[in-house]
């Protein structure tokens, strides 16, 4: 084992499994690089960072995360531009959205260096991994599980922090089909919806399923205690755009996703003078304004999925649809320049590119 010393010891592997990746038909979120991040806390405090190989880890069966779920995570992605730089888009904004979902799930905070330098040791660790295809990218995923081994129901004491990486394509090829929940909830008032807690996706699985059964892609999920408002898609926040008129779900119940292609999206289209309105969106409202089109656009935003256009939103056995997406105007430019952005395409007006 060839170890090198940068800001974190890297125990590189002899014979990288890259040969094997076919770049060409890349699903999100299948294939591993060759190497990962992992630090440890203990003793009240973060010690022995390293980058090493991808590997299986070893818990005890009693480890907290096994029973009471104690356990968040982030995603993100780093783009090749045609110059040849590796580019990061928003980091800091994900660094700081784990540690408030680590607050909020009693996990230890997680120093800056870690997270933002352990990400750029890691990628120019693997750069042969980052894929250059125009919908493709190096999927980051950073995340903090709880490893004391204790049974008894209390935050750990330890915690594990590690960060792998993922060449991969978009989440959705193309359009989604989408189901209005209003039997199951994702998040009530008071939980864990704003934070990026593995249980809340835990949680969106079994309606997700039988939303699947019924042909649907993803389901958009209602406010837990009356299912009359809209709030966020499985793995995206919503949007959509009324009489001209950029309308979302507001954060302040707490049980939404605080997405960051969401901010991004808004702050755009404020910049580029479109009304922005982040407020309650009833379900009557969304299908009246499908049925009498009033709402021309309607899709999600994330860092997986990107920019999806809904093609159809079913509720209550009737599925209303929407058309005409390469058309749709306010999307496809916010789409088009985010993704021109992030590879470094464009002048980075707002300050969001991070060079690796
Ligand atoms: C992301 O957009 O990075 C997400 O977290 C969605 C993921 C659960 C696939």
């Amino acid at each position: 084992m060839n170890i090198t010393q940068a800001k974190f010891p890297i125990q590189k592997i002899e014979q990288s499994r890259i040969n094997a990746v076919d770049f060409k038909n890349l699903k999100f979120g299948k294939e591993f690089s060759d190497h990962m991040f992992i630090a440890d806390y203990f003793n009240g405090k973060w010690q022995s960072a390293k980058i090493q190989a991808f590997q299986n880890l070893s818990y005890s069966p009693a480890a907290c995360v096994f029973h009471y779920g104690q356990a968040i995570f982030e995603g993100m992605k780093a783009y090749k531009a045609k110059d040849g730089r590796v580019l990061l888009f928003r980091p800091e904004e994900n660094f700081n959205r784990f540690n408030r979902s680590a607050d909020r799930m009693c996990m230890a905070q997680i120093p800056k260096e870690y997270f933002l330098d352990g990400i750029k040791e890691l990628i120019r660790t693997d750069k042969d991994w980052i894929p250059s295809a125009p919908d493709q990218s190096l999927y980051i995923r950073p995340f903090l599980v709880a490893n004391e081994a204790f049974l008894g129901v209390k935050p750990s004491d330890t915690f594990q922090f590690m960060i792998i990486t993922s060449p991969t394509s978009s989440y959705y090829q193309g359009a989604v089909k989408v189901k209005i929940e209003n039997k199951y909830s994702r998040a009530a008032s008071g939980g864990i919806g704003a934070a990026k807690a593995a249980a809340n996706y835990a949680a969106s699985l079994y309606p997700a399923q039988l939303a699947k059964k019924e042909g649907y892609d993803q389901l958009i999920w209602t406010d837990a205690s009356k299912h009359e408002y809209i709030e966020e898609s499985g793995t995206m926040n919503l949007m959509l755009v009324k009489n001209g008129v950029l309308i979302t779900p507001p954060l302040d119940s707490l049980t939404i996703l605080p997405g960051i292609t969401r901010d991004s999206i808004i702050r755009l289209a404020k910049h580029w003078k479109i009304p922005v309105e982040e407020r309650k969106v009833g379900v009557a409202e969304l299908i009246e304004g499908l049925e009498d089109k009033c709402i021309s656009e309607l899709f999600g935003v994330g860092t997986a999925a990107t920019l999806a256009p809904i093609a159809s939103v079913g509720y209550e056995g009737k599925n209303h649809q929407l058309s005409d997406f390469k058309n749709w105007e306010f999307s496809n430019k916010a789409k088009n320049y985010l993704e021109l952005l992030k590879r470094g395409e464009i002048a980075d007006d707002f300050g969001w590119t991070v060079e690796v």
